[in-house]
């Protein structure tokens, strides 16, 4: 089971602080969390979970989630306004790049909005959950799983091709313990900034270097039809800009296919 002392002891300032509570085996490390918030558990608490039952992913697709792989929810206060949500989950979307980078040297992207991909293959994802109470945001809950020490036997065939782990990319197991650790002081450090500076700004540029979908053609499939453009920029809410012979379109939510490779 993974440690919690051991990634306690890895925690530099502001992660110092944060709570932590280990699982075996849960439904969804998100939901989890939702129970601890419900409960007046507001800010600074991570769930980690060894394996997930129910794990879920964005538009209410599950999400594999076989021991080996990371699994965690981190409660925090909403440190930017309710538009602007999807920042915060970029914010963790970043941490986990730059962590996978100090584990492992593997050059990992932000597809957008938060899909974590070598070359175009997924070896994470993210899913973001307000929790409101009126119209008043009580907490935020940021969802991440990485897939570590897994291999393709240990997901479903029709997944195989799309997605990727650590182990596969460096041919070595990976400390789950030191993936946390590093991710917690990344995105601590990052909510930190943003509070003590009021702005987003620096999360915004970071994200624009990460994210391997601007300048590219993509493919936007909705629920009223399908186009196709180039996506050129991100606004400072987060969503994605695409123009199309039509002219630009924002995207504020949804996924987006690449088309071509990055030049
Ligand atoms: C996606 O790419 O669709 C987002 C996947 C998010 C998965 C993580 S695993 C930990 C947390 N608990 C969940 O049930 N989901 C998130």
């Amino acid at each position: 089971m993974v440690s919690p002392d051991k990634i306690v002891r890895q925690l530099n300032p502001p992660a110092a602080d944060v709570r932590l509570v280990c699982f075996d085996k849960v439904d969804s490390t998100n939901d989890v969390a939702k129970r601890f918030v419900e409960e007046g558990v507001c800010d600074r608490l991570v769930v980690i979970s060894n394996c997930q039952s129910s794990g879920r992913g964005r538009f209410e697709r599950g999400w594999i989630s076989p021991r080996g792989g990371l699994y965690a929810s981190l409660i925090t206060k909403p440190v930017l306004s309710p538009s602007r949500l999807p920042l915060m989950g970029m914010m963790l979307g970043l941490s986990a790049v730059s962590a996978i980078y100090s584990l492992s040297a593997i050059d990992v992207h932000l597809k957008w909005p938060n899909d974590i991909v070598v070359d175009d293959k997924k070896v994470g994802g993210i899913l973001n959950e307000a929790v409101t109470e009126g119209d008043q945001g009580v907490a935020v809950i940021l969802g991440i799983g990485i897939n570590v020490n897994l291999l393709p036997n240990d997901y479903p065939e029709d997944l195989r091709k799309s997605i990727t782990t650590i182990l596969l990319e460096t041919g070595e197991e990976s400390s789950l313990e030191d993936l946390a650790a590093l991710l917690l002081n990344e995105v601590y450090g990052r909510i930190r900034e943003v509070e003590t500076r009021q702005t987003y700004e620096s999360i915004l540029s970071e994200y624009k270097s990460v994210c391997n979908t601007l300048d590219r053609r993509v493919r936007v499939e909705q629920t009223d039809g399908i186009f196709e453009g180039t996506a050129l920029n991100i606004d400072e809410y987060g969503a994605l800009i695409v123009e199309t012979e039509e002219g630009e379109v924002k995207l504020s939510t949804g996924d987006v296919v690449h088309l071509n490779l990055k030049t």
